[in-house]
């Protein structure tokens, strides 16, 4: 069977079920500071299972892209060297919120395994969740017995909270789970050892494929499990491993779902995949795994870069070409030519990929190359590194992988990696230390804490109703704190809010909350999965009363002016670029408006111009705002309305309008009611953030203003230097030119004035014993002039013996040159002399035996030090 029809089985047979299918959320989190990456199918559906938010469904099923490369779920390390872990990997799930449980969740699971996919009953092993003391859970005898019914009982195991209790991080949604595990070895080994001995002992071929999690607590800040208001089924089976298990392969990499890559790697590295365990295998591997979470990543928004989730990102890439590079032999960008293999492979399921393939091949081409521009001389640096080491020393300290990582860019886990290839480890702690030092020495780390929250009043969805209005009253729902360096803050979520929290790119609203008498400023508002949260200074006192929230007006109208220019700037890029501009980040706040889209040149000043001149055309126009804020995606979608790449958009959008024909966007921001509120339009900067990725920033209304009379300021001060000229421009390029002119006048004199010097000091020689001596204070006005000089008399005068002191520009200067058989024969030595004379001038210098200077900072001394050289220099 096709990986593609055991997808559509595993989806077809849950619809059967009176499933909802959804689509899968986008790779990298947004709007949840608790991930960086989805990592678990589960993620999209957290504010199900806390009852924040109500599900349309209360059965769906998905296959979700997951990626298991940070925080509590990091599976990196594997990756490549097994063949069944992966960065990147697709979760097909089905989920009960509230509804079936564990007799269910369990039948079906078998239903769908045993007689859907004939995976032999036999191979197959059960796990249920023994209890914890710590916790106080007790052993999952529920699930025991339903799975007594449907497998023999010696096929049922044990285990503890390590294996069979799962959370999705630190705090959130979590319970006892029941695994399915598959034997897949041979009738011979499985004679020798059984299958029920090897579960869960990292052996390659028994291994989980179907996780499913019984979700009833809420893990808290404290540590403590609280009961969910509702139980809930959340399911988890790795799409690439029950693959292998049904094509009847021994590593996921054998399956189709990678083949086709791993074919083209051999193919551009002129190697023979051989299914072994050799490192050009393992790099096929590591390759063929990490181009995909890469692709994904970037097609769902998230550009590599150097901090946060852009630098997992950036270290993965460097993974997979760092294998490439030392076990392929490829020193030149190859990755990127895997996308297009990948994007066929998903057309139907991933669309993002195809979509962007050309923006997702271009981004790791740069990347590629730019690393690999550092990889070799960091290489060389590492291994120099090896070899100083004594032999008896196995570790590399942490300072020096911390030079890899700041001066080479090498991600601590690849110098890990590179030293375990020759038996070393690394100092972790030390390169911690370092990078801490580092942080401390810039910006002090932002640590943070955050408590459980107090509730007051049962979490509903939030209404934001700022779309209307700029204040209203509300409740507090709940509250809490959060400590960082700065000191603590308060979380606070309103029933009702005004606030816009940040997002799309605009940032949040700030203001004043009123309680009775006492004003708190809300000093910033953000969401966190669906809820809104508003930073507040303090806790009001009175934490039931009525709360009027405020919106700081004037800054939220220069705001909205500036969102609703990002639209008109990005119709009018697509209009003067292409229909390839599409977004990849944007900032929208009350100074200015930033937009990165995708495009690979530098735009001319005619482009520039051209999409200036369209935008302020448009705001002329007073183009009305035409809002549709729930309207179904479909609709919008086929009324043209641009959608994002990554963004996770419900069954019913908010579309905005201005000029159907013009621009029409799916977008949760703030906008002006017409386009000519906005005044005026004026871009300040364009310029390349990341390959194949531009930046525009642009200021609208009061701030264009600023700009334009700032400009007009300059142009005028300038005239005013000139005396006001009729032609600005032609009178700077008359000065100019009379500069040059100039220029090119005094260097002719200063070269006459030289060689006048060179001869009168020629002129000046005296013979002392068969020596050409010249000690002379000298009118110069460079060192360079003064050593020229001072080379130009020797190539004229044999058995030179000079010593100039000069004034340049009000800086005591010495230069000393003595000829080269006078420092064989007489033990002259001119780097000895100038040192001695620079005492007169409060100076030190040096140089070679031929020829040395030096500077000081007392100008008197100067006729000292031609006296001093004098009775210095013996001759006799
Ligand atoms: N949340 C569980 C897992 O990720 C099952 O979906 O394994």
């Amino acid at each position: 069977m096709k990986s593609s029809e055991i997808r559509q089985q595993f989806l077809d047979f849950f619809q059967s079920k009176e499933h909802l299918l959804v689509p899968s959320a986008p790779l990298v989190v947004k709007n949840d500071p608790t991930l960086m990456f989805t990592n678990a199918g589960m993620n999209q559906f957290k504010d199900f299972f806390l009852g924040n938010e109500t599900p349309k469904s209360k059965r769906v099923a998905d296959t979700q892209k997951c990626l298991r490369v940070s925080g509590k779920h990091n599976d990196l390390e594997e990756v490549g060297i097994d063949t069944y872990h992966h960065t990147m990997f697709e979760m097909l799930g089905n989920w009960s919120f509230g509804d079936y449980f564990k007799e269910e969740a369990i039948a079906w699971s078998w239903e769908l395994l045993t007689d859907v996919f004939k995976l032999d009953k036999d191979r197959l092993y059960i796990t249920i969740f023994e209890g914890d003391q710590a916790d106080g859970t007790k052993e999952d005898s529920e699930a025991y017995a339903i799975w007594k019914r449907i497998v023999k009982e010696d096929h049922i195991l044990k285990c503890d909270k390590k294996d069979n209790f799962w959370e999705m991080g630190d705090t959130g949604p979590c319970g006892p789970c029941s695994e399915i595990h598959v034997d897949i070895r041979s009738k011979e080994e499985i004679a020798k050892v059984p299958g029920k001995d090897l579960v869960n002992k990292d052996h390659p071929q028994v291994i989980e494929i179907w996780n499913l999690v019984f979700i009833q607590y809420q893990r808290m800040a404290n540590g403590k499990l609280e009961e969910l208001p509702a139980k809930h089924i959340d399911t988890g089976m790795g799409f690439e491993r029950l693959a292998m298990v049904i094509q009847g392969k021994q590593s996921n990499y054998d399956t189709d779902v990678f083949s086709p890559l791993i074919e083209k790697i051999g193919e551009l590295s002129n190697k023979k995949y051989t299914q072994s365990d050799n490192q050009e295998d393992v790099s096929m591997r590591v390759i063929a795994d990490h181009v995909r979470a890469i692709s994904f990543a970037i097609a769902d928004g998230q550009l590599p870069s150097n901090t946060g989730a852009g630098y997992v990102i950036r270290r993965i890439l460097r993974r997979a070409v760092r294998y490439g590079y030392t076990f392929l032999g490829m020193d030149a960008a190859f990755i990127y030519q895997l996308v297009d293999v990948l994007a066929v492979q998903f057309v139907g399921v991933f669309p993002e990929l195809v979509g962007q393939k050309e923006f997702i091949s271009k981004v790791i081409q740069e990347e590629e190359a730019s690393f690999l521009r550092t990889l070799s001389t960091g290489i060389k640096r590492l291994d120099a590194i090896k070899d100083e080491l004594p032999s008896e020393q196995k570790e590399l300290s942490g300072d020096k992988v911390f030079e890899l990582y700041d001066t080479f860019g090498f991600p601590v886990d690849l110098t890990a990696l590179i030293a375990q290839e020759s038996g070393l480890s690394i100092d972790e702690k030390g390169f911690e230390a370092a990078m801490k030092k580092q942080k401390d020495r810039g910006k002090a780390a932002a640590e943070s804490s955050t408590g459980d929250w107090t509730e007051l009043l049962p979490s509903e969805k939030v209404q934001f109703l700022g779309y209307d209005n700029l204040s209203t009253s509300s409740r507090i729902v709940k509250y809490r704190e959060v400590k960082d360096k700065k000191g603590t803050q308060v979380q606070l979520v309103l029933d009702a809010t005004v606030f816009y929290p940040e997002g799309g790119g605009q940032v949040g609203d700030v203001g004043i909350l009123t309680v009775g008498d006492e004003k708190i400023r809300v000093t910033d508002t953000k969401k966190e999965n669906d809820l809104i949260i508003h930073f507040v200074d303090s806790v009001p006192k009175n934490v039931t009363a009525e709360v009027i929230g405020e919106v700081d007006q004037a800054r939220r109208k220069e705001i909205t002016k500036n969102h609703t220019s990002t639209h008109l700037l990005q119709s009018a890029l697509k209009s003067v670029l292409g229909d390839h501009v599409a977004q990849k980040g944007s900032l929208v706040n009350e100074e200015l408006l930033r937009f990165d889209f995708a495009h690979f040149s530098k735009l001319t000043d005619e482009e520039i111009q051209e999409v200036e001149d369209i935008v302020n055309a448009k705001i002329r126009e007073n183009i009305p705002l035409e809002e549709q804020r729930e309207i179904p995606i479909d609709e919008a979608i086929s009324q043209g309305a641009t959608a994002l790449f990554g963004e996770k958009y419900g069954d019913n959008v908010r579309m905005i309008t201005f000029d159907q024909n013009y621009s029409r966007e799916l977008c949760g921001g703030t906008h002006v009611q017409s386009t000519g509120e906005i005044g005026l339009f004026k871009i300040c900067s364009e310029q390349s953030v990341a390959a194949g990725v531009r930046r525009i920033e642009a200021v609208t209304s009061v701030g264009a203003q600023k700009l334009v009379n700032q400009q007009f300021e300059l142009v005028k001060s300038v005239s005013d230097l000139l005396k006001n000229p009729k032609d600005v421009i032609l009178a700077l390029e008359g000065l100019i030119n009379e500069k040059n002119e100039l220029s090119k006048k005094v260097e002719r004199f200063q070269q006459q004035a030289a060689s006048l010097l060179k001869d009168e000091l020629i002129s000046k020689v005296e013979n002392v014993n068969g020596v050409s001596l010249i000690i002379e204070q000298v009118e110069i006005d460079s060192a360079d002039a003064m050593k020229q000089l001072a080379f130009d008399i020797k190539n004229k005068v044999d058995n030179l013996v000079l010593v100039l002191a000069a004034d340049v520009g009000g800086k005591p200067m010495i230069a000393a040159m003595i000829a080269d058989n006078l420092v064989a024969d007489k033990s002259l030595n001119a780097g000895q002399l100038v040192r001695e004379l620079a005492k007169e001038i409060g100076g030190g210098g040096g140089g070679q035996p031929f020829f040395a200077t030096a500077g000081g900072k007392d100008i008197t001394g100067l006729s000292s030090v031609v006296s001093k050289a004098k009775s210095l220099i013996n001759l006799n």
